[in-house]
């Protein structure tokens, strides 16, 4: 290969690098996605100098594309996001099966080792693509968001990846021979059936860990399309893809304190483990707008801590109002993060970053807790499981272990949502019934609307 293309794949490549570490950090997050950007922008235009390429199908193709892929990411609501990164990673895994497909169009005389590499890109991309559209389809709720389980599930998986690694053995040791066409076409439709497969038993709520995952998947798949047609940037963006992919995976699981087996196997939400009627009970302590500024009013220091409901009521800019004015009451403001709160990564830095809340309030879990006691007031907004205190206490809770935002040691807890009802796990939260909760029922957003006109008012 032109050793110039390769050099600038190299620039292209440290900006990739450069890019991912910037996202680590909400303040260079955009920066760092801009940078990564213009590495791709860089390496798609140097492949394009490539001797023997048709440019007027490419063109047709950026142009359709870019067209699509703009006007979804600007008409996307935050909330729809991983319904959207769902559609990517399976347009990903499409385009590396497509690639490794047709190249053995092209070429039926493989060696070996891109036998090897087209079956990976196949396999692995058409279980990205049709896992990814049974994600897409569960979080939009256009096919049913419970864990579908049925007996022998665990067999027939197991028997679709004997009959896929059987056809990728045969294929790369005769992939010229009258079989190599059957044999290929067979592990495209396992490849297609096993992603169905092995997402379904999965519930709709479990899917960002499988966006994650499937995200991965499709990294690897471009990375094996890189050797197949020995395109070293889409070997190395693959490679990047892959990890990070795997890497946010391992995060997910370890904030929910749930192992990747126990997401993809258990069917997590085959069953409603909802327990309203027969979890913690207690009496609740309602409060009122009024009662709630009159606390917020006297309160040196305040921590809001937003879940998936904040999300839900797109009350980011409301709580960032009310936190402005608390501030200009002299109340130290901040706002504790829980790792997954909400439902997909970084979903509640985005939100408050958008509401542009500075960085410097936003604390970390690990950083509130070891100073909650001497926190003020929590001000818990449409969050529930990452505040529930079963997490802590309660072995036989489905959430046991999970690492939690630990509001009830504040002075006083307010929490704002709408009924008592569970959240993501479906289980009861005693922190509502706690002597120093108080809750303010209603919608986020105008709960706290309310409160900043009660604030303006004084
Ligand atoms: P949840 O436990 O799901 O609780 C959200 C609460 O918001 C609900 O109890 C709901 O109560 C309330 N709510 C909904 N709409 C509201 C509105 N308009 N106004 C006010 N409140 C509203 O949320 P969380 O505490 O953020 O926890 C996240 C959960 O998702 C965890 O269990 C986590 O493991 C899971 N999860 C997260 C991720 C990532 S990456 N973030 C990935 C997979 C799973 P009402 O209906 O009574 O209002």
């Amino acid at each position: 290969m032109n050793p110039l293309i390769n050099f600038i794949y190299i620039l292209s490549a440290a900006l990739f690098i450069f890019g991912l570490k910037m996202l680590s950090s909400p303040a260079t997050a955009r920066q760092g996605n801009r940078l990564s950007s213009v590495g791709m922008l860089i390496a798609i235009i140097v492949t394009l100098m490539h001797a023997g390429l048709d440019y007027k199908w490419i063109f047709l193709g950026i142009v359709i594309g870019s067209g699509i892929g703009a006007f979804v990411a600007i008409r996307v609501k935050m909330t729809d996001m991983p319904e959207m990164v769902a559609l990517f990673n399976g347009f990903g895994g499409i385009s590396s099966l497509l690639l490794a497909w047709a190249e053995y169009n092209q070429n039926r005389e493989l060696s070996v080792f891109i036998a090897l590499v087209a079956f990976l890109s196949a396999f692995i991309g058409g279980v990205t693509f049709s896992g990814s559209m049974v994600a897409f389809g569960k979080l939009s709720g256009k096919i049913t968001q419970k864990a579908v389980v049925f007996k022998g599930q665990h067999i027939l998986n197991a028997a679709i990846l004997v009959i896929a690694l059987g056809a990728a053995v045969l294929f790369c040791i005769t992939p010229a021979s009258s079989l190599g066409y059957p044999l290929f076409t067979t592990i495209l439709l396992v490849a297609l059936a096993f992603g169905i497969t092995s997402t379904i038993p999965i519930g709709g709520a479990d899917m960002p860990v499988v966006i994650s995952l499937l995200n991965s998947y499709s990294g690897l798949a471009a990375c094996a399309a890189g050797f197949v047609i020995s395109n070293n940037i889409l070997i190395v963006a693959g490679a990047l893809v892959g990890a990070s992919g795997i890497i946010l995976t391992n995060i997910m699981c370890k904030a929910m304190n749930r192992s990747l087996a126990n997401v993809l196997f258990s069917g997590f939400g085959s069953t409603t483990a909802v327990q309203s009627g027969n979890g913690p009970q207690g009496e609740v302590r309602p409060a009122s707008t009024e009662d709630v500024y009159y606390i917020l009013e006297a309160a040196d220091s305040v921590a809001f801590v937003p879940g998936y409901g904040l999300a839900v009521a797109q009350a980011q800019h409301a709580v960032k109002e009310l936190g402005d004015l608390l501030e200009a009451n002299n109340t130290e403001v901040s706002y504790a993060i829980h790792p997954v709160a909400g439902r997909m990564p970084g979903h509640m830095n985005v939100l408050l970053a958008e509401a542009n809340v500075p960085y410097d309030q936003l604390v970390e879990m690990d950083e509130i807790n070891p100073r909650m006691d001497t926190v003020d007031v929590c001000v818990v907004i449409g969050a529930n499981d990452v505040v529930n205190p079963a997490a802590l206490d309660d072995a036989s809770s489905p959430i046991y272990g999970m690492p939690i935002i630990e509001t009830h040691r504040a002075n006083t807890v307010i929490v704002l949502k709408r009924s008592m009802n569970p959240g993501f796990a479906g289980i009861q939260n005693a922190l509502f019934f706690a002597e120093n909760a108080r809750m303010y029922f209603g919608d986020a957003k105008a709960s706290l609307q309310a409160l900043v006109a009660e604030f303006k008012n004084d």
